[in-house]
């Protein structure tokens, strides 16, 4: 008997997935540290669809260049690391733990902002979103243009927002739990400082800067913990797919395994 099941975990079928083969996207963008790729890993889980950090993209390429000794402010010493990273995205180079040090933060900030780099990313997206691995009926990206540029057509958008104190505290606590190196942890002033550059460099940079999409669902983590966040974004999704779809075609979703 099945006894941790709720009620939000009746996720409606999209009339687009009734349909057609198309698959359901949902875009999760927002700054650094904002909570939304714990969101966007814990939706994808949740609904079964694939999961793509495409932060992971740009520090890929951000430590790359860092390692062929390029500025990465400068398109033609960032080219080798893209043509690189291209060839070479796979699931465990966009998880690893190198990618996460504040260094490779910086670098991929500085290579997000040029044109040419995103342009070089965007098929990649495209085409997770429209065919995610697995023969999932959906995919969920998270990051700062999704919803804006990469797929402005995605069937639910949510931007996470938190201020900036919330995020440098989080962010602080999460290079104390996964540096290797405890020696060389910033101070939480340093990560505040840290975060603020960042912020203003991704949301002032003319190439898709961070912002929320007009249609998107601003969803402000300040004061949530990871599972109130989660719920009031599948209340967003039940409510946007209900509305869409008629009383006979509402699937329900398998209850999760105990
Ligand atoms: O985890 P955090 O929010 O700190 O960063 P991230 O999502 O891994 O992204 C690292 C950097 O990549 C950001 O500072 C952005 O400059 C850039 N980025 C972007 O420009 N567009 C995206 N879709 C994702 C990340």
């Amino acid at each position: 008997m099945q006894t941790n099941f709720r009620k939000t975990d009746f996720i409606p079928q999209p009339k687009a997935a009734a349909d057609s083969n198309k698959k359901i996207v949902i875009a999760v963008d927002g700054p650094a540290a904002s909570g939304k790729g714990t969101l966007a890993k814990k939706l994808a889980s949740r609904l079964g669809y694939a999961y793509l950090d495409t932060g992971a993209l740009y520090r890929a390429v951000g430590m790359a260049t860092l390692e062929t000794g390029g500025n990465p402010e400068s398109w033609a010493e960032v080219q080798t690391a893209v043509q690189i990273i291209t060839r070479n995205l796979t699931p465990e180079l966009l998880a690893s733990p190198a990618l996460r040090t504040p260094e490779v933060a910086e670098a991929a900030s500085k290579v997000a902002a040029i044109p040419e780099v995103r342009q070089a990313l965007l098929d990649y997206q495209r085409e997770f979103a429209a065919n995610p691995p697995g023969n999932v009926g959906g995919a969920v990206l998270d990051g700062r243009d999704i919803g804006t540029v990469i797929c402005p057509d995605a069937d639910v958008k949510f931007f996470v927002t938190a201020s900036v104190e919330e995020r440098s505290r989080r962010r602080f606590e999460e290079l104390k739990a996964t540096s290797p190196d405890k020696g060389a942890i910033l101070s939480q002033s340093q990560v505040l400082a840290d975060l603020k550059r960042r912020d203003e460099r991704d949301q002032s940079r003319a190439a898709a800067p961070t912002k929320a999409a007009t249609d998107a669902y601003v969803l402000d983590t300040t004061t949530l913990n990871a599972q109130q966040a989660l719920d009031q974004a599948i209340s967003v999704i039940r409510a946007k797919f209900l509305s869409e779809t008629n009383d006979n075609t509402v699937a329900m979703r398998k209850p999760p395994q105990p």
